[in-house]
């Protein structure tokens, strides 16, 4: 016998108890017969004009519903916290596992048994897997899409990328100030996310690639109207995974993360694609490790999106799509099945290259291996990460002596002194930006190059710390180093003058000092005093695991698929 829907607990009562949940719901001018037992499907939401990445989510929401109508389910939008990445101070990945936690709750609270997770910019789309996984109730993505390729004197320029680009351009004197300020307009002209391989279209994905959303879903523009389409197709097939019981608990298995840390390295993907795997696969009990991201080492890098590569998200998605790249990738794919009941192969069925210079062919990549590197040594005992793909070769060997910055701030004061006793063979080292430091480990690992090496035409230094750094950025950065310094790290005793070794070949990073020297300042060391004493923050600062653990909060590792059994009234 089929058990009951979950949704019957709040709907299907003929007491007191169903009186008040269904008579309140219908202020909103639902008919009785749409509590006729009909799977209540959740729409959740990270639409704000906050994040403007996700300001297309309303339209998207309103097209799921029709789908879910269509086949016969009762659609419920609801909001969850949004985080915008470009406006949320200290940074955005301070408030993930918030969202994580909101999205948990109340999809556990209210009366669903199915949910369509609306998200886009960075932060969203993990943290509202984390939170749906640790609830295991049928789930599937719709991604908010990339913006349109950015426009801007007659060439394409893309999110955070050219940023950084212009930003260094100024400081070296090659850019106008004013220049500088008439391509904002340029850059983000339509709705929709970062439209390079940003952590937003990594996310998207990778998302895509664990059989989380339905194929397309990554990188089709935000405003391109097959977007709207799939949000319909997708509102239908959440109704028909709740009726197969389909749950991300028969998705989310080693299989499947192990085809997104393959299609991560494909794709030139963001490094902060770890953390968020990690902590992705804390939450279902895959015991995901930062050495399982060294599966993508030899993978070559297909996409030729910037970072990393030429292009932008547009061509990406007319080019084929992460089909496409599936396909390349075929005969390494591990089995996993998808929203769709079958197997992740099936996505790439029929897929072809429309464009072999954005989607390059296996035969002939942008670079024949792109995956990151995981790092090890007295630096980082629990490791750190590197991104090649992003890198300078001929710094991805190098051994120099270190300045270090013991906190942004430091690092904002001084890195355009004329006097700083910099060289391009200097290693700077950041402190203090991990995810207790900071805190919420932010996107600052890819410090700028000092001004007076920028007017020197140096664009590349080997740079060391415990932040992230934006999956728009590049260079030779090393990141993620744990432990992190304000947990009592290696990092944390450097000093300028240290000789530091990187050798990603090798995965070593190496501080050069004796273990007598460093014992002697471990017994001085000290952390800093907590920036913040109450609220979400001292919760998170407490329990905030390091970023070789996906920097999640340790009491939400793990699920809690139980069913709330005590009413409210
Ligand atoms: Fe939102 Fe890049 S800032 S996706």
């Amino acid at each position: 016998m089929t058990p009951p829907r979950r949704s019957a607990a709040w709907y299907g009562k003929l007491d007191k108890d169903g009186f008040i949940h269904r008579s309140w719901m219908k202020n909103q001018g639902f008919p009785d017969h749409v509590f006729d037992g009909r799977p209540v499907i959740g729409i959740c939401n990270t639409w704000s004009e906050l994040t403007p990445c996700n300001s297309g989510l309303r339209v998207l929401a309103e097209a799921v519903k029709r789908g879910v109508w269509e086949a016969g389910g009762f659609p419920v939008e609801f909001p969850v916290t949004s985080l915008g990445e470009t406006q949320m101070k200290p940074t955005a990945m301070l408030f993930r596992n918030l969202l994580a936690m909101d999205v948990e709750e109340c999809i556990r609270a209210y009366g669903m048994d199915g949910v369509v997770l609306l998200g886009g910019c960075d932060k969203t789309t993990p943290g509202q897997v984390m939170g749906a996984a640790s609830v295991d109730l049928p789930s599937i993505v719709v991604s908010a899409g990339p913006m349109l390729n950015g426009k801007w004197r007659g060439r394409d320029i893309g999110s955070g990328t050219d940023v950084w680009k212009f930003s260094e351009a100024v400081r070296a004197g090659d850019m106008t100030l004013a220049d500088f300020m008439a391509a904002e307009s340029g850059m983000s002209r339509s709705a929709g996310v970062c439209m390079t391989m940003g952590t937003a279209s990594t996310m998207a994905a990778l998302v895509e690639a664990m059989g989380l959303a339905l194929p397309t879903n990554a990188a089709l523009p935000a405003v391109d109207a097959r977007r709207t389409a799939l949000a319909h197709l997708t509102g239908r097939r959440i109704v028909e995974m709740v009726e197969e019981d389909l749950k991300p608990s028969d998705i989310l298995n080693r299989a499947a993360f192990e085809n997104a840390i393959l299609v991560n390295a494909a794709v030139g993907g963001s490094t902060n694609a770890v953390v968020h795997l990690l902590a992705i696969a804390g939450r279902v009990g895959v015991d995901l490790t930062l050495a399982d991201f060294e599966l993508g080492g030899d993978i070559p890098l297909l996409v030729n999106c910037m970072p990393s590569g030429a292009y932008l998200m547009e061509d990406f998605a007319y080019a084929g799509g992460v089909p496409a790249v599936l396909a390349q990738l075929r005969d390494q794919l591990r089995p996993a099945r998808t929203v769709l009941g079958g197997e992740i192969a099936a996505y790439a069925e029929g897929a072809e290259i429309f464009n072999d210079d954005v989607i390059r062919p296996v035969s002939n990549p942008v670079k024949p291996a792109a995956g990151l590197r995981v790092l090890r040594g007295n630096l980082a005992p629990d490791g750190a990460i590197v991104k090649p793909s992003a890198a300078s070769d001929a710094l991805l060997e190098h051994e120099g002596a270190a300045y270090v910055f013991e906190n942004i701030e430091q690092l904002k004061t001084e890195i355009d002194r004329d006097d700083l006793p910099v060289t391009p063979d200097t290693v700077l080292v950041l402190k203090g930006c991990g995810p207790k430091g900071y805190p919420g480990m932010p996107e600052v690992g890819n410090m700028p190059i000092p001004a007076k090496l920028v007017r020197a035409g140096v664009r590349d230094m080997v740079r060391v710390s415990d932040a992230r750094m934006s999956g728009t950025a590049f260079g030779t950065v090393v990141l993620h180093v744990a432990p992190e310094a304000q947990d009592g790290g290696p990092l944390g005793l450097v000093r300028t003058g240290d000789r530091i070794r990187l050798s990603a070949s090798n995965g070593e990073l190496t501080l050069l000092v004796e273990e007598a020297e460093l014992a002697a300042r471990r017994a001085r060391w000290q952390p800093d005093p907590p920036h913040y004493t109450r609220g979400y923050a001292k919760l998170y600062v407490d329990h905030v695991l390091q970023a070789d653990r996906g920097a999640d909060l340790d009491f939400l590792v793990g699920k809690d698929t139980r069913p709330v059994t005590r009413e409210s009234h």
